[in-house]
């Protein structure tokens, strides 16, 4: 050690001077809150925390048993033995706004800053199966994503980025086979065969149920199509991860970690049965599943949900399933920081948040991350918050070292306890829905959805009664008037004029005969119960529109309304 300057005053005034200052500071403290910080404290989702966790709390935990080593069965510990040594998870900024242009633009400018994957957001006439000129679509056309109405947008949408040489994700679930058809045609037309696209489509259909709502179909045949989708890209994309088992819109909902965690693995499971059911081997499709996470504010709780989530599928996939494949056995995750944890007010303080939850994603061993921008709670981000927010990323991977050593906070006596606790409470969860009869039936009796909105409730109420802090909102105010205004993205309404006339340019300019041989083609293979993967490819290389081949999947599997829950 070098010895002491000046400034350090020789370790024994040093001792003294701390001790000195610690009373001042302590003998300042009113007692209330030595009280109050010793009530009983509880995580994010409730659950309770001792003020320090000891050897006592992990007397049980096995290493080979419970933890393994990085890349060794249950994966506890992350899915690759190098972990980000080996690959940095992929930087994969959600995004899409306005027509197919104007994302198209937005992913170039993200690849140029160092993005690793594209994420693409459909607007909601896309995500609901409507066309942009469907009455319904009025005001909604390429506002929170991109308006897709056929191939020839999609064509637009990925122009200049090589399909074979970029892995794309795509949140879309209710006509999901419909955009994974549209893609595989993109790639078509590209020279790319279908074996060499690599990406992700959400197609969770179930967390729509439970918690987005933004359904079709009833969900007997949502399942089926997800499974129709899962059953072609076994088949013929090997390198496509077929569904991204999505916790983070249950949590967005209001959930608790715990539910977070136990719903989305029950809805896997669900997955897993349906492709079972099918005749697939487990080992055929497995591999292909992924998963996609909430990072919230409650930081341990949620590198232990992470944690817990991969030995709970890990022990499923081998002990339940007998997958023999260990990457069968991997749950491998993309996640998104919280968009419900973002505050309009000082919307600068979210950069805080989001570099605590994106820390959070990493210590808990994400394959794959997005990060909010800081001005999303008041609009989708412009260029500059979504830059900022991907060079949080940067600085987390290249600046701070955590990248530097997997699972950097295994071990540590609070970890383990809570991700056992977690895992815990999330099989007690799974247990009761396998006893309603499944996931199926727990949607039809309005358990999900119920516990999430009482978990919610109580959240709000926290909030509101103060007891549960937000900067900014309930503590640490300012006026409006200093408030300082951010730059908000506003989306051109001329762009859906601009898109409703390209859609009747598509419609006048194809071969009518081709897309109604086409469309019948495909009513005949979804009455006949067939894989309507093959009937939806040929229907979107004839340019038939998503609302025409969504329309013609309704008449055949009706529509669905959900119950209201009381
Ligand atoms: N050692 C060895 N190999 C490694 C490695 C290591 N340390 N790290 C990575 N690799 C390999 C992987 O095994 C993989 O190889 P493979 O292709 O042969 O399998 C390759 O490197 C790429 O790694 P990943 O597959 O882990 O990374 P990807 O980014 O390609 O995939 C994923 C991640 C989670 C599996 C995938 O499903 C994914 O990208 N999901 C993203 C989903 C998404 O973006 N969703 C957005 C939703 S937004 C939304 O819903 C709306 C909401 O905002 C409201």
């Amino acid at each position: 050690m070098s010895e002491a300057t000046g400034a350090y005053p020789p370790g024994a005034r040093l001792g003294e001077m701390l001790r000195r200052e610690g009373e001042r500071i302590m003998g300042a403290m009113p007692a209330r809150l030595e009280g109050e910080r010793a009530r009983d404290v509880t995580s994010l989702s409730g659950l309770p925390l001792k003020g320090f966790y000891g050897p006592d709390d992990v007397a049980d935990l096995d290493y080979e048993r419970d933890l393994g080593d990085p890349g060794v069965y249950p994966f506890t510990r992350g899915i690759h033995p190098t972990m980000y040594r080996g690959r940095l998870w992929t930087m994969r900024q959600f995004a899409g706004f306005g027509t197919a242009e104007e994302t198209n633009a937005r992913f170039h400018y993200l690849l140029e800053h160092g993005q690793t994957g594209l994420s693409v957001a459909f607007d909601l006439p896309t995500l609901l199966g409507y066309d942009s000129d469907h009455p319904r679509a009025r005001g909604e056309v390429g506002r929170e994503g991109v308006a897709v109405d056929s191939l020839a947008d999609m064509e637009r949408l990925f122009e200049g980025i090589p399909l074979d040489r970029v892995s794309t994700s795509m949140t879309i679930n209710g006509p999901a086979a419909i955009l994974m058809a549209m893609y595989v045609v993109v790639g078509e037309k590209q020279g790319v065969p279908p074996e060499r696209l690599s990406g992700t489509l959400q197609n969770d259909i179930l967390k729509e149920y439970i918690a987005q709502k933004e359904f079709i179909f009833p969900p007997e045949p949502s399942l089926k199509l997800v499974v129709d989708t899962i059953e072609f890209a076994t088949r013929h994309m090997p390198r496509w991860n077929t569904v991204s088992i999505s916790g983070y819109h249950i949590r967005e909902a209001g959930s608790t970690a715990v539910q977070e965690l136990a719903f989305t693995l029950a809805d896997g499971l669900t997955y897993v049965e349906a492709c079972l059911q099918r005749g697939l081997d487990v080992d055929s499709f497995a591999p292909r599943l992924s998963f996609f996470f909430n990072s919230h504010l409650d930081f341990f709780e949620e590198v232990a949900k992470f944690r817990a989530a991969r030995r709970m599928w890990a022990r499923f996939m081998r002990e339940r399933y007998g997958a023999r494949n260990p990457r069968s056995w991997t749950l491998r995750f993309h996640t998104q920081t919280a968009g419900c944890s973002l505050t309009a007010q000082q919307p600068e303080v979210n950069v805080v948040r989001v570099t605590l939850q994106a820390l959070a994603a990493v210590l808990g061993g994400t394959q794959s991350l997005h990060t909010n921008a800081l001005d999303e709670a008041l609009s989708l981000p412009t260029a500059e918050a979504a830059r900022l927010a991907l060079r949080t990323q940067q600085v987390i991977a290249e600046e701070s070292g955590v990248a530097s050593v997997a699972d950097p906070l295994g071990g540590s006596y609070f970890v383990e306890a809570l991700t056992h606790e977690m895992e815990r409470r999330a099989m007690e969860y799974i247990e009761r829905i396998e006893a309603m009869g499944g996931v199926i039936a727990a949607i039809r009796q309005g358990f999900l959805q119920r516990e999430i909105a009482e978990a919610a409730y109580r959240y709000q109420r926290e909030v509101a009664d103060g007891e549960r802090v937000v900067v900014g909102v309930n503590k640490y105010v300012v006026p409006p008037s200093e408030e300082k205004a951010v730059p908000i993205l506003r989306i051109d309404p001329e762009l859906e004029r601009k898109q409703v006339a390209r859609l009747e340019q598509v419609r006048r300019s194809r071969d009518e005969r081709r897309v109604r041989h086409a469309l019948e083609a495909l009513r005949e293979a979804a009455r006949r119960e067939q894989n309507v993967m093959p009937a939806l490819i040929e229907a979107v290389r004839a340019y038939a529109t998503l609302g025409e081949m969504v329309d013609t999947l309704k008449a055949v599997y009706g529509t669905y309304a959900e119950e209201a829950i009381l």
